[in-house]
């Protein structure tokens, strides 16, 4: 293992800040940074409401190097981010946006427009939204509607109405297009440069929890082959939610959110291939143009906060019925490379799901990247369907894929469903059914029926069986259709 020390080293607004956990016991490596900022840097601004992700009361402003080095900015929700994650990043408080000049406070220039507009009532949400504000200040000056929705999605105001909180973003292009920030833009950069250079991974142990960070897929490689019972971690959005709200202990964890290599998307000649940490909000940027229907499906992922943090790994390391990502890929007929150390091997989606949240991934095993193959002349198409548009679950989701012969014959059909069984499934019957019929919509109706026969989906509080299988049908058709146009 590499040479390894309990530190961890970020910058907290302006001060480079050294949290030692071997020192302070008070803490541990899972303690939120939520908490730690308001009990610890006595920074209470930041606010606590649901303590699992849905609210956005906490959200707080990170800035990373780029792999163009420089710095970017993303919202998380501090309330279910482990400290280690902030390990040689930046983090932003709203106590820092506002600056005092000669004994006045001068509002930050997102702070001024959300006052201008009336955006705060009771003002509990307020810092979270403030928060979100500025950091689609700093990545957009002059949002589009959809940038606006998107950056606040993950924000909830029960008093205020959402109405004035948008206005204040559509103020932006009037306001001024450098803030303090700009200026200490350079040092703030050779900071996280600077922690970058370290060679040292994090490791504390505890009687009670072990937690290893490593810099590479080799450490991370060795470390799992050691401890097998180590639980991997990429963005932790569903691994901290056991210990905020199950109050589960997590005595071994193995972070993988600082493995550089694992975090690109590579375009090849055959497939492109996406690194397991690579966040779900990276992925939907890079494919917005090439990939619409994946755009369409992770559109809805959560909310921006959680997408920044999220992972494609954890995604397929959860391995929910319900997770978003995992009937579009399969749409898409993607392979993921598996390795332990000293060897890799592929598998496709449908082999690595074996049963409800059970996956053929050995307990040394690693996911490290997700190949979509190229495919020309075929149709891909995605939905999710749930109670809510934005942060909320998926009742039913559809990842279809569709080539047609010359002459208008199913040559291919994926027909993939979330929330219709205990993993996510193909339609294999009804695919089968089509194969090699004409593409017509009387067929896709007869398809429909051999539909209604081949799943057994559970009731639960998002629907009832039957009310999943009229919207496994409907997709289906709604599919045909948007085929059409
Ligand atoms: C408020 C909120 C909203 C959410 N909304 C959605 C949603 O709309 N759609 C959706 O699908 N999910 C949603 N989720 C669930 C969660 O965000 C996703 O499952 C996410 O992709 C998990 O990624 P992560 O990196 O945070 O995983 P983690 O929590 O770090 O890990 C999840 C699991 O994957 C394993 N794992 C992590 N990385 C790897 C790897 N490289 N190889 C093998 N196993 C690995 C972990 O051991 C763990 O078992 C939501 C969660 C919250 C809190
Ligand atoms: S407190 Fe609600 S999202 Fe963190
Ligand atoms: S201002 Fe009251 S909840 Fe938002």
């Amino acid at each position: 293992m590499a040479e390894s020390n309990s530190t961890i080293q970020f910058l907290l607004n302006n001060e480079i800040h050294t949290i030692d956990f071997d020192m302070d016991k008070s803490i541990s490596a899972t303690t939120t940074v939520l908490n730690y900022v308001r009990q610890k840097a006595y920074l209470k601004g930041v606010k606590e409401g649901c303590a699992e992700g849905d609210c956005g009361a906490c959200t707080l402003v990170i800035a990373e190097l780029s792999q163009q080095n420089t710095l970017q900015y993303k919202t998380i929700t501090s309330c279910i981010v482990f400290l280690p994650y902030l390990n040689g990043k930046q983090l932003f408080t709203v106590e820092y946006l506002s600056e005092n000049i000669n004994g006045q406070t001068v509002l930050h220039p997102v702070q001024e427009a959300l006052v201008k507009t009336n955006g705060s009532q009771c003002g509990y949400c307020t810092p979270g939204f403030v928060m979100s504000l500025f950091n689609l200040y700093k990545n957009s000056q002059n949002p589009n509607r959809e940038e606006v929705e998107q950056a606040l999605s993950g924000n909830l105001c029960r008093c205020t109405g959402y109405q004035s909180i948008l206005d204040a973003a559509y103020l932006f292009k009037d306001l001024p297009k450098e803030d303090k920030f700009s200026l200490m833009k350079e040092k703030h950069t050779q900071i996280l440069q600077h922690f970058a250079q370290q060679n040292t991974v994090f490791f504390v142990q505890r009687e009670d929890e072990i937690y290893f960070q490593p810099r590479t897929l080799q450490q991370a490689l060795e470390y799992k082959k050691k401890y097998p019972e180590s639980l991997l971690i990429g963005g932790a959005s569903d691994i901290a939610l056991l210990k905020t709200k199950k109050h589960q202990s997590l005595p071994h964890l193995l972070d993988l959110s600082q493995i550089k290599e694992i975090q690109n998307i590579v375009k090849t000649d055959d497939f492109w291939e996406i690194g397991a940490g690579v966040s779900i909000e990276q992925l939907r940027l890079t494919f917005q143009e090439k990939f619409p229907s994946f755009k369409k499906m992770l559109d809805v992922f959560g909310s921006q906060q959680i997408r920044n943090m999220a992972t494609l790994g954890g995604n397929l390391g959860s391995a929910s019925p319900i997770g978003d990502t995992l009937p579009v890929l399969m749409a898409h007929q993607a392979e993921l490379l598996i390795e332990t150390e000293g060897s890799i091997r592929t598998e496709k989606l449908e082999d690595y799901l074996l049963g409800y949240r059970k996956t053929s991934l050995m307990p040394d095993e690693i996911i490290t990247k997700i190949r979509l193959p190229f495919e020309d002349g075929q149709i891909i198409w995605s939905e999710k369907i749930s109670k809510r548009r934005d942060l909320d679950i998926s009742t039913v989701s559809a990842g279809f894929a569709l080539k047609q012969t010359r002459d208008g014959k199913v040559q291919r059909i994926i027909l993939a469903f979330g929330g219709m069984a205990a993993i996510t499934n193909r339609a294999y019957q009804t695919e089968k059914f089509l194969l090699g019929k004409p593409w017509t919509r009387k067929i896709v109706e007869d398809a429909m029926e051999v539909m209604a026969e081949e799943f057994t989906p559970i009731s639960d509080a998002r629907a009832e069986a039957e009310g999943r299988n009229i919207l496994a049908k409907n997709l289906l058709l709604k599919f045909y259709l948007f085929s059409k146009v």
